[in-house]
């Protein structure tokens, strides 16, 4: 599809380790009709990606897009401005069938051109098809329109349209915008506007989000403004990437980082026109408005694979730095733990007597572990709820209450929402997130960054350890402010995360057996996975890994649960990962799990045993075991964790599966 006039849519331990357990416990489908809006569901979770400067901006936006394409990958296109005429080309499938189509045309300027802006998309609902890839155009051809996002009033706007006799050839609700945006460039014009060239696109987009409802970024070009893209954002992800004579804009700034570390993240409901010497930023009302600028200190290599097959391998083996850079510098030279952005009092926080975790998926698996470490450091109830349950059911909430919100990306709906809920009712948030100026930290009381780098892969693995980390700095720093932790105490638990790094590392160099095995699994029907204590989590985690990943049935348990009902499961050579407790930590723990490694085994379950270097014990209990260095209790999750990540993505490798973006998953959800 191509030519001058084509065509939407984001953890108390104890017993024998004295020193440091003692410590512890120290004190659209659109198309349809519009009739049909209200159940349709739309595609929402897009990468977005713009660029003006004087280089071809093709190879840039295709770059970026690459970067960005586990937002979405069920479609990809480009528009390209080039001598009065908008390029555009655009296929369902991944970006490659995209790159494919561009490598057959040749001579019309999509490869030449410096303006460009680009788009790769998750559906939710309905089949991606090339009609229903980004960019739209609008009827008339001249702008070109790319979004993320649901642009509810959708319906209406698209009867009115139609009523003027615009013909819509998408099934998409983006399509209404790009009608829109000309309409309203057009009217300007007619009505002898003194507002001109880039000015008067801005101006035309500021008309257009001014009727649209619902979330979006939106980016468009103008066939008759070369050299500039105006963006609007509303409760979706947008940065702006600053460069020399030239200027970026993506969903997330690895889309750029090979060309500039400088970027501005957007407010809200703000409008950006680049052109390649400047940023003009404004908000919906038209008065001048300013982002926040921001050094970006990863390199570009973190976003490449680095010699790994897989995104997720690379990321496996970046636990280590991972979890050093997001412990640096959390400890003051008076022995506080130091967030990131607290607009809450000391007194807020000593006021706290309830703390609820709300997190989707993974992080919620860290919220899990998180509780433990919680409850028992500060004596106060800790639940963790599911963000996609949270607000259903009522919860209660007072200003005494705070709320932890664990995300990666900071954009998940259900978890956005969940966090709204309770600051509705009056709570504290306090946000854990990997992604620097996304929504959740935004909208929170206070904020600790993960400095886990960009996380690719669509199933979480750093993410997790350091949301583990920062949910642990978390809990000392409470413990701390309520004075049930001496300073002392704090710097003693913080001493022993940092010696996390290096006991990971030697955990990975000895993982060949985890690959052998998982060979061996790649055929099994069931893997079952039991633990107890924050070993319950863990097992949570490598279930939901080897879900996500070999598409394969697999299921977690509390070991204490398993006589109620899922040791019926078990039959002759059924795998059951074992997830065994410290000897060292609570004795009683892990002998009672070591008991339901027993029962199983009298099951005819093959076991497969994580447990602690030394616990020689466990051995004779064991078809296969796998060793991981001594860690106290509480903290065991950032070891016993990543064999079970090796092992899910190793199996699924075997089955031939795409690793790094697994079928019917996205990254960022930002849909409920
Ligand atoms: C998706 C991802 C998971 C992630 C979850 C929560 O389901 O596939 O890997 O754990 O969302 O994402 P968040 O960005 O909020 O941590």
């Amino acid at each position: 599809m191509s030519g001058a006039a084509v065509t939407c849519d984001g953890s108390r331990a104890m017993a024998t380790e004295p020193p440091f357990n003692q410590l512890c416990c120290a004190k659209v489908r659109l198309s349809r009709t519009c009739h049909e809006r209200k159940s349709a569901t739309l595609p929402f979770m897009c990468g977005i990606v713009g660029y003006v400067g004087s280089r071809p901006a093709l190879q840039i936006v295709l770059d970026g897009l690459r970067r960005l394409e586990y937002r979405g990958y069920d479609s990809a296109g480009v528009a390209v401005v080039d001598d009065n005429v908008i390029l555009t080309e655009k296929r369902a499938g991944k970006l490659a069938n995209l790159e494919k189509a561009l490598g057959e045309r040749a001579g019309d300027g999509i490869a030449s051109g410096s303006t460009a802006i680009g788009h790769t998309r998750w559906a939710t609902h309905g089949g991606p098809t090339d009609r229903n890839a980004h960019p739209h155009l609008s009827a008339d051809g001249r702008v070109a329109v790319i979004h993320n996002g649901i642009i509810e009033n959708f319906g209406r706007l698209r009867a009115e349209l139609e009523a003027t006799g615009v013909e819509f050839i998408s099934d998409t609700d983006t399509e209404c915008a790009a009608h829109l945006l000309a309409a309203e460039v057009r009217a300007l014009r007619e009505a002898g506007s003194e507002l001109a060239g880039p000015q008067l696109l801005a101006e035309g987009m500021r008309r257009t989000v001014n009727r649209l409802e619902g979330a979006f970024t939106l980016l468009a070009t103008d066939v008759a403004v070369p050299g500039a893209v105006v963006a609007a954002r509303r409760n979706s992800p947008l940065v702006v990437g600053r460069g020399e004579g030239e200027n970026f804009l993506a969903s997330d700034v690895s889309a750029f980082i090979e060309h500039t570390r400088e970027a501005i993240e957007l407010g809200q409901d703000q409008i950006v026109l680049i052109t390649p010497g400047a940023i003009e930023i404004t908000d919906f009302a038209g008065a001048d408005a300013t982002g926040k600028e921001f050094h970006i200190d990863w390199d570009a290599s973190a976003a490449e694979k680095g010699g790994y097959d897989y995104f997720m391998l690379k990321e496996i083996a970046e636990q280590p730095q991972a979890i050093a850079d997001t412990l640096l510098g959390r400890l003051s030279e008076r022995g506080e733990i130091v967030l990131d952005e607290v607009r809450l009092t000391d007194q807020d926080l000593r006021d706290v007597d309830k703390v609820f975790i709300i997190a989707c998926g993974t992080a919620y698996h860290a919220g899990m572990v998180a509780k433990y470490a919680i409850e028992h450091w500060n004596r106060i109830p800790c639940e963790v709820e599911l963000a996609s349950e949270f607000r259903y059911r009522d919860p209660v909430l007072d200003r005494s209450t705070l709320v932890i919100a664990i995300s990666q990306s900071g954009e998940t709906m259900d978890t956005l929402m969940a966090l709204r809920h309770a600051k509705e009712q009056k709570a504290r948030v306090l946000a854990i997130c990997n992604t620097n100026g996304s929504t959740i930290p935004r909208e929170s009381d206070a904020v600790l960054y993960t400095h886990g780098g960009p996380e690719i892969a669509v199933a979480s693995t750093k993410a997790f350890l350091t949301q583990l980390v920062a949910c642990y700095l978390i809990g000392l720093h409470l413990a701390q402010i309520r004075g049930v932790m001496y300073a002392d105490e704090v710097a003693a638990v913080v001493d022993r995360l940092r010696r996390t790094p290096d006991d990971l590392r030697d955990l990975l160099g000895q993982m060949e057996d985890v690959r052998a095995l998982a060979r061996d699994l790649r055929t099994a029907s069931t893997v079952l996975f039991i633990g107890r204590h924050v070993g319950f989590p863990v097992a949570l985690e490598g279930a939901l890994k080897l879900k996500e990943l070999a598409y394969m049935h697999a299921e977690g348990f509390a070991a204490g649960e398993l006589k109620h009902g899922p040791i019926a499961l078990i039959d002759e050579g059924t795998p059951v990962v074992c997830v065994v407790p410290s000897p060292a930590g609570r004795g009683v723990l892990r002998d009672k799990v070591v008991s339901n490694i027993q029962e199983v085994r009298a099951r005819g379950a093959r076991t497969i045993v994580i447990a602690e270097e030394g616990d020689n014990a466990v051995a004779s209990y064991a078809d296969h075991l796998i060793s991981v260095p001594r860690t106290p209790t509480l903290l065991a999750p950032l070891m016993t964790t990543v064999p079970l990540q090796i092992l899910a993505c190793e199996i699924a490798a075997a089955r031939g599966h795409d690793v790094d973006q697994p079928r019917n998953l996205a990254k960022s959800v930002t849909v409920e």
